[in-house]
Parts: C-alpha cells; sequence; structure tokens
C-alpha cells in the first residue's frame, strides 16, 4: 500500500525577502516546502537526503504513527538527527487522522522554514461531512527573520538572552505589501464568484499566535488538527503554532454591486504578554476574483477587521467554539475515568550563569522554562533508543505528577526564589491503555503568556478551560464530556488553565512540548514513554535497522 512516497532533498536556496536576499534551509529549494496529499489510513514513505549543512529531523505535526515511534522525528527524543550527506528514511503510519496536519523540521530552529501541508482525504468511497470544495488551498501563516535562525539560537544559547523575535509575519511565504520591497512578494488567491474554497490553514510559526481574516468574506470553521468539528462561522480565526484550521470560503461577493473584485486577507499577531516586544506588523494576502469586471479589481482592496494585538477575549471566544462534530460517522470517545491525574505548572523561569559565562537575563542569570519547575535537558543519545536497548543513565522516569510547589501561580507577585527551576531529562511512564489527564497550569512567573502545548503519539480531548488557578473540587463539574475538541495542540489561555485528556494506547515514547520554538529550547517540555501492552498489536514495534546514529 506505500504507493505514496515522496523525496525531501534539505538544501539550501535563495529567497529575496524585506529587501535583501536570504539563504534559508529548504525542502527541494521550495519554501513553503511540498504539500503531501494522502487518504486517510495510507502508509506514506519520505526520503529525506541531507545535502543541507547542518543536522535536521522532520516530524510529521498530527500523525499519530501507532507503535512506530521510530518514525516521529523529534532529535534526541526518538531519533538521532539526520547528518549532512546522509539520509533517512521515514515510514509514516496513518490511523485515524483526516482533514489537515502537517510536517515540519524537529530540530534547532530549522522548523522556520522547513515545513509544508500535509493533507488527509477520506478514505475512497466515503466523503467530507461538509458540501464539496471546489478547490482545496492551503494557507500557510509563518514569520520571516532577516538574521539566520541557527545563527539566533546559538547566540541566544550563548547569552541565555531573549531570542530575537521575526522580523515579518507570512502567508504561504510571503509577507505582502504593507513590508517594505515587497509589492511582489504577495500571495494571490483567484477565486470565481459561486464557488467554494476549502482553506486549510496552518501555523508553521515559531513564535506569534496569529489573528488571521478575510475582507467581506465569513469563515466556516469545519475542521482543526486533522479531526473534523460542528460548523460554526467567524469573522477570524486564531490560531496558534503548531494548529491546523479547516476553514470554508464561499465566493459569494456581489462583484457587479458596489462591492470589490479584491481583498485582502491579514494576519497579525496576538500578543498575550504585553511586556514581551511583537511582531507588530501585518502579513497581507490578496483574494482576487477572477471574473470581476477589471474596473473592480484595480483599485485598492478592502481590509479585514482583526481584533487588535492584545485581545485577549477575542482569542479565548474564537477558541471556546471548538467542539468536535461527534457524528455518527465521527463519534467521540471520551474517556469517563482517569487513571493518572496530573496538574503541569508552565513556567519561564531563569537559571544561574555559570562562573565562565557572561549573560544577559537580569541579575546574571539566563532564561529557562519549565513543565512542574522541571527544565527538560536534551540528551546524548535519543531517548527511545535508551528505553527500547534498557540503557540507563540516559533519561530518569520521575518526572513529577503535580507542581514541586503550591503558590498562588496567576498573581503577578512571585516570589524572586520561585523564578529558579531545575535542569534534567524527566520523563512519565504510563501503562498501556491508562487513561492521563493533564491540567496545565499557565503560572505568572516572568510574565503570564499563552503556551501552545502540543503533544506527539496522540490527539487528546480538550475537556475543560479556565482563568486564575484551577480548582480541583469545582472545576471538573464544569467540563465537557460530550463535544470537547479533539485537538494534538492546545492553546493554554494567559493566567489561566486547561485540561486534556487521553488514553495511552500507543506504545512508545511521545515528546510533549510548548510549539513557541524558544520556549522549547529553554526547556518547556516532556515525554511520556507507554509501555508495550499484552497483546501482539499492543507492542511497539521493533527498532528498524537504518535509524541514523548520534
Ligand atoms: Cu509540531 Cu514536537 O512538534
Ligand atoms: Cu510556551
Amino acid at each position: 500500500e506505500a504507493n505514496n512516497v515522496h523525496d525531501f532533498i534539505i538544501k539550501e536556496a535563495n529567497y529575496p525577502r524585506l529587501c535583501q536576499n536570504k539563504k534559508i534551509l529548504t525542502v527541494n529549494g521550495q519554501f513553503p516546502g511540498p504539500t503531501i496529499t494522502a487518504r486517510r489510513g495510507d502508509v506514506v514513505i519520505v526520503n529525506v537526503i541531507n545535502q543541507g549543512n547542518k543536522n535536521i529531523t522532520i516530524h510529521w505535526h498530527g500523525v499519530d504513527q501507532p507503535r512506530n515511534p521510530w518514525y516521529d522525528g523529534p532529535e534526541f527524543i526518538t531519533q538521532c538527527p539526520i547528518q549532512p550527506g546522509t539520509n533517512f528514511t521515514y515510514r509514516i503510519l496513518l490511523s485515524e487522522e483526516e482533514g489537515t496536519i502537517w510536517w515540519h523540521a524537529h530540530s534547532d530552529f530549522d522548523r522556520a522554514s522547513v515545513h509544508g501541508a500535509f493533507v488527509i482525504h477520506p478514505k475512497n468511497g466515503t466523503y467530507y461531512p461538509f458540501k464539496m470544495p471546489h478547490e482545496e488551498i492551503p494557507i500557510i501563516l509563518g514569520e520571516w527573520w532577516k538574521t539566520d535562525v541557527t545563527h539566533l539560537l546559538e547566540e541566544s544559547k550563548r547569552t541565555g538572552g531573549e531570542v530575537n523575535l521575526s522580523d515579518a509575519n507570512i502567508i504561504n511565504g510571503q509577507p505582502g505589501d504593507f513590508y517594505p520591497c515587497s509589492q511582489s512578494n504577495i500571495f494571490k488567491l483567484p477565486v470565481q464568484t459561486g464557488k467554494t474554497y476549502l482553506l486549510r490553514i496552518i501555523n508553521a510559526g515559531l513564535t506569534n499566535d496569529l489573528f488571521y481574516g478575510i475582507a467581506g468574506h465569513l469563515l466556516t470553521i469545519v475542521g482543526t488538527d486533522g479531526r473534523y468539528t460542528k460548523p460554526f462561522t467567524v469573522k477570524h480565526i486564531m490560531i496558534s503554532p503548531g494548529q491546523t484550521m479547516d476553514a470554508l470560503l464561499e465566493a459569494d461577493r456581489a462583484i457587479n454591486g458596489s462591492s470589490n473584485g479584491r481583498y485582502y486577507m491579514a494576519a497579525h499577531t496576538f500578543a498575550s504578554n504585553p511586556n514581551l516586544t511583537f511582531t507588530n506588523s501585518t502579513a497581507t494576502a490578496i483574494l482576487d476574483y477572477v471574473d470581476a469586471p477589471p474596473a473592480k479589481r484595480a483599485g485598492p482592496p478592502d481590509f479585514p477587521n482583526l481584533p487588535n494585538f492584545f485581545d485577549m477575549k477575542a482569542a479565548t471566544e474564537y477558541t471556546a467554539q471548538l467542539r468536535s462534530l461527534a457524528s455518527k460517522d465521527h463519534p467521540v470517545d471520551v474517556p469517563m475515568k482517569v487513571d493518572v491525574p496530573m496538574l503541569i505548572t508552565i513556567a519561564v523561569n531563569v537559571l544561574p550563569c555559570a562562573s565562565n559565562e557572561t549573560c544577559e537575563a537580569p541579575d546574571n542569570t539566563r532564561l529557562a522554562a519549565s513543565l512542574n519547575n522541571v527544565s527538560f535537558q536534551n540528551p546524548s543519545i535519543d531517548i527511545l533508543d535508551a528505553y527500547a536497548q534498557s540503557q540507563n543513565g540516559v533519561y530518569e522516569v520521575n518526572f513529577p505528577d503535580k507542581p514541586p510547589f503550591f503558590f498562588n501561580f496567576t498573581d503577578t507577585n512571585v516570589p524572586k526564589e520561585l523564578e529558579v527551576t531545575k535542569v534534567g531529562t524527566k520523563v512519565k511512564m504510563l501503562n498501556y491503555g491508562e487513561v492521563v489527564e493533564v491540567v496545565f497550569q499557565d503560572t505568572a512567573i516572568n510574565g503570564a503568556e499563552t503556551h501552545p502545548m502540543h503533544l506527539h503519539g496522540f490527539a487528546f480531548y480538550v475537556v475543560g478551560r479556565g482563568f486564575g488557578n484551577y480548582d480541583a473540587k469545582k472545576d471538573p463539574a464544569t467540563y465537557n464530556l460530550i463535544d470537547p475538541p479533539y485537538q494534538n495542540t492546545v492553546t493554554v489561555p494567559k493566567a489561566g488553565w486547561t485540561a486534556i485528556r487521553w488514553r495511552a494506547s500507543n506504545p512508545g515514547v511521545w515528546f510533549m512540548h510548548c510549539h513557541f520554538d524558544r520556549h522549547t529550547v529553554w526547556g518547556m517540555n516532556t515525554v511520556f514513554i507507554v509501555r508495550d501492552g499484552k497483546k501482539d498489536d499492543e507492542k511497539m514495534f521493533s527498532r528498524p535497522a537504518n535509524m541514523p546514529r548520534c
């Protein structure tokens, strides 16, 4: 069945953006990279041929990879990186995913330019649970840096300081005409009156939550993270790094009336932490009615009304509308009984600066980040290999089920000493089939903000959310156990909490982390190891022969 085979040649290519030429790492010279199209349940093979100048790995974001962690991709978690001049062939097992997911590099900051859409259509003979669109269009939102992201990362690791933010938001690789020298670096989507378009929207950016919308048009959301949702109609969406949204767009403007033949679509940052600097600018693209009279297509396009940069309410209201479709063909299966309850605090912290370093964070510290006050450190060989070969000393199995100390998590007067975190490679062990509930609790240590938390190997039900401190006595009564959205990346609200549930019925080693890349490199991560079950089909596949070496 493996007839879906792709060659991904990793190589540098020149792209002119923002008044300068820049070399970026690409797949096959394309930016964004090629779209993979498959059907539900397919096996997809990707040969990664590294002709670049640095180590890389690729992750299939949103693919559960049942029993198959070997091909999941995060470096030093499930594999050693693919070194320059070498190849690695990924075997991607699709199962229940249907809709939009994506793929991206999972090494250093390579994801900035090495990413693309992964579109999964219904099986032959089955159909979308909504009106058949005339056309499907990936809308890949991202960010552009003027500087080389590899240097940026090295510099921030050296100094322990903040990571510079991107210089532009982009739509399908282009900033659009609000940026200098970018008149022609703008994505144009030709549409025809009366047709329906399925926009497969992905936030591939490293740092920015985004608002996105199209002037004069509504979007009907029908899916997220490779699963269908109950349809709902909005003027704009909020999408965090790592998430996908499937949106139906009706090209229904009366082009012969007073309205225009061209409309801007735009994306700008939703900045949950006003204390941090953020990319204060707007990416544009153009929806172009090719059947509109020439005069209508010449004037300035209408501009969408997006919420302002700090509009927490608009962001939260959007997210709260996501619901699983919960139909006969796409049922939900929310676990009612929890075996492993976990409360996980999320924080940006500091670490003491070593005596031979000069550190840029306040009071001569370096920035770090943590889950339950553990700042995750990548080991030097991958955890999956160490686990499969029962090798000691690579990781510890004591990731805590709850925070080491309780305080008023969302109060801005956090005692100074709570800023400091501890470094370690700590994982959480789970037995096959156990139901896990994680309540993510944002803290105000070094400023509260949203965090897009992503889990590999599973989708999870987002059963609850709220502001302030999670209350184990009261809050579970507010859970939605009927049609909670089924996601792989959830936006934990600023100074709030989110509860997710899933059944650990996928044996293997699975990364969980914030999808803001600077938080990932600072250690806002952990790993779940799911032990094999008793039956043969509940066991992890054995180690493929061709795994790269560290
Ligand atoms: Cu989208 Cu760990 O990744
Ligand atoms: Cu984060």
